[in-house]
């Protein structure tokens, strides 16, 4: 496939394009890294299908295809291998000419797109009052590096928070707050009411047991939902604790978000309903309003309506998410909507997308979609849980990170017998533990589950945080060693590539632009840190086997110079996934 970018898969895969002519216009080139590396860097595999489809020998159709193939500034000519593989490889002169320019640029040659479009991220969403548990540690960590790579190329993100701020519990939680907490009622906004998670366990017990508390709770619905001053005021006490919590995390975690929560969409409801029933999509079942889809059915078989409105009036959470959907596209003039929840909500998305397209809301133009992704489990293999069997609080799992990055990193000072300042202690754990946390996230295929474990996200070695870190640092102790500073190198020093560790760190160094690219399209991060892993090690190979400061100019230049790339690449790849690197660990 042709990417929106020029990277130069895509400069090859056009160059084969135009070698077909007209007999094999439509084709595809077929373009993917070669198997074997003797062979080279890319092959063509087109010529066999493209045999049949003609009738003629693959061989010979490859010929021709490369009788016409202009790529001599990039490749070296390019050979026919068994029933007719075209292979290319990379000029090294090409290769070194590459790295001279993107050392230059500091978007490290990753263009900004031709077309940005106005997208919509949808993530983190955790709910007032409740738990803001390890799935929306998740939503927040993956939403937050697929915004960060969407804004990188140029893209107008509007990051949203759709928390859950409305609905019927907080009928309850109003009415628990007058009776258990009343100072909190009177205006001023520095009553603490504790722990909400708490405060929510207690007013549902009131509501399940006392009759009494149940009526006026379901009366503050009421109250809240006609905008009385007081049952509002209550409303926004509650959400402001939570927020303050929320908020925590987020500033742990540098978390950019705006808040748009289900409450804003309320006054948007009717409208949905509206134009449902105009468009003769919305039904009345069992005194419901409801829309029927193909392909939903309940357990007997029998077809399952999405519901709307409820016999009693009420909306639910797929009328908010329709109302959502509406104005994204028709206020924000969002052309992507992206919505990153949890894999177990995807028969709620496919109905909510399904309605929103059968009513012809989504214009053509519009891509949406729901990211889905898996659990996080504990070492046990079962859902993350404290020792005692309790859910895990976000913040204590985000210091707990922080303390064992702290730990090791003690630990290593005291065997190096270095001296070390508190201040860089406690921002070194920081940057690591935060960093290990998301990256442990970030580096799983996010549809899968993933077994959370400290030991595995902290260690040294492996697809972890702190290997990447530690490859940036040494090149910034390449620089403190032989008191070098980067960007003074030589602007015209040549890059010379000689040893097969350059050349393979070059290549990879140059890909950096089609794998972000790869994320922006399909969505998983996991790819760039697949890329910065596979980044690390070649480096360490090339540092391994080529000295640095002690060769000769111009190797010398030419190598502090790959060093660099390679840090640059790292500190970039990483900040994309939401992580800082350090200049020393
Ligand atoms: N609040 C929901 C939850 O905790 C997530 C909301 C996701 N976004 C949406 N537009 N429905 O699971």
């Amino acid at each position: 496939m042709l990417s929106a970018i020029a990277t130069l898969t895509s400069r090859l895969e056009q160059a084969l394009v135009n070698a077909f002519g007209s007999e094999l216009e439509g084709a595809d080139p077929l373009l993917v890294p070669a198997s074997n590396p003797k062979f080279g860097d890319y092959q063509a595999n087109c010529a066999l299908p493209l045999a049949k489809r003609l009738k003629d020998k693959p061989r010979a159709i490859a010929e021709k295809i490369v009788s016409n193939l202009e790529v001599a500034d990039i490749c070296e000519p390019p050979e026919i291998a068994g029933p007719g593989f075209i292979n290319l490889r990379l000029k090294t002169a090409y290769l070194e000419a590459q790295l001279q320019i993107i050392r230059k640029d500091e978007r490290l040659g990753v263009e900004i797109v031709k077309h940005p479009q106005k997208v919509v991220v949808d993530f983190s969403s955790p709910n007032i009052a409740k738990e803001m548990h390890v799935g929306h540690l998740r939503s927040t960590i993956i939403g937050d590096s697929i915004a960060r790579v969407l804004e990188f190329l140029g893209h107008d993100v509007l990051r949203l928070n759709h928390v859950g701020d409305w609905g019927t519990q907080f009928g309850m939680l109003i009415t628990h707050l007058r009776d258990a907490c009343p100072e909190a009622l009177t205006g001023s906004d520095t009553v603490d009411i504790g722990d909400l998670v708490v405060f929510y366990k207690q007013a549902k017990k009131r509501f399940d047991d006392e009759d009494d508390f149940k009526e006026r709770s379901r009366q503050a619905v009421v109250d809240l939902q006609s905008g009385d001053q007081d049952a509002r005021q209550a409303w926004q006490v509650l959400c402001n604790q939570s927020r303050k919590e929320f908020q925590k995390i987020y500033d742990l975690l540098d978390i950019d978000i705006i808040e748009r929560g289900e409450s804003f969409y309320n006054p948007l409801l009717p409208a949905v309903t509206e134009d449902l029933r105009d468009q003769e999509l919305l039904v009345e079942d069992q005194g419901a309003q409801v829309v029927f889809l193909d392909g939903f059915t309940n357990k007997a078989g029998d077809p399952q309506p999405v519901i709307i409105q409820k016999s009693d009036g009420g909306f639910n959470y797929a009328t908010t998410d329709l109302a959502a959907i509406r104005y994204r596209i028709q206020k924000d003039n969002a052309e992507r909507i992206l919505i990153v929840a949890d894999a177990g909500q995807a028969n709620h998305f496919n109905q909510v997308l399904q309605v929103a397209e059968k009513a012809g809301w989504v214009p053509n133009t519009v891509e949406m979609a729901h990211i889905p992704f898996g659990l996080v489990q504990g070492e046990d293999g079962k859902r993350l849980k404290t020792r005692s069997g309790k859910t895990v609080r976000l913040k204590d799992l985000l210091d707990e990170g922080i303390n064992r990055a702290r730990t090791d990193l003690e630990k290593r000072i005291q065997d190096e017998d270095r001296d070390e300042t508190e201040d860089f202690i406690q921002s070194v754990a920081q940057t690591v533990g935060i960093g290990a946390v998301k990256y442990a996230d970030l580096s799983q295929n996010r549809t899968s589950n993933y077994v959370f474990s400290y030991d595995k996200m902290l260690a040294l070695q492996g697809n972890t945080a702190p290997y990447m870190l530690y490859a940036y640092v040494r090149v910034q102790g390449i620089s403190r060693k032989g008191n070098i500073d980067f960007q003074t190198l030589d602007d015209d020093a040549p890059i010379q590539l000689e040893d097969d560790s350059e050349l393979t760190l070059a290549k990879h160094v140059l890909q950096l632009d089609e794998v972000i690219a790869a994320v922006a399209e399909d969505l998983y991060p996991n790819r760039l840190c697949q890329y910065l892993f596979e980044l690390s090690q070649k480096f360490n190979q090339f540092y391994d086997r080529c000295s640095v400061l002690q060769a000769e100019e111009p190797q010398r230049t030419s190598r502090l110079m790959l060093c660099d790339l390679t840090a640059r690449t790292l500190k970039l790849g990483l900040s994309l996934l939401g992580i800082q690197v350090l200049e020393r660990m």
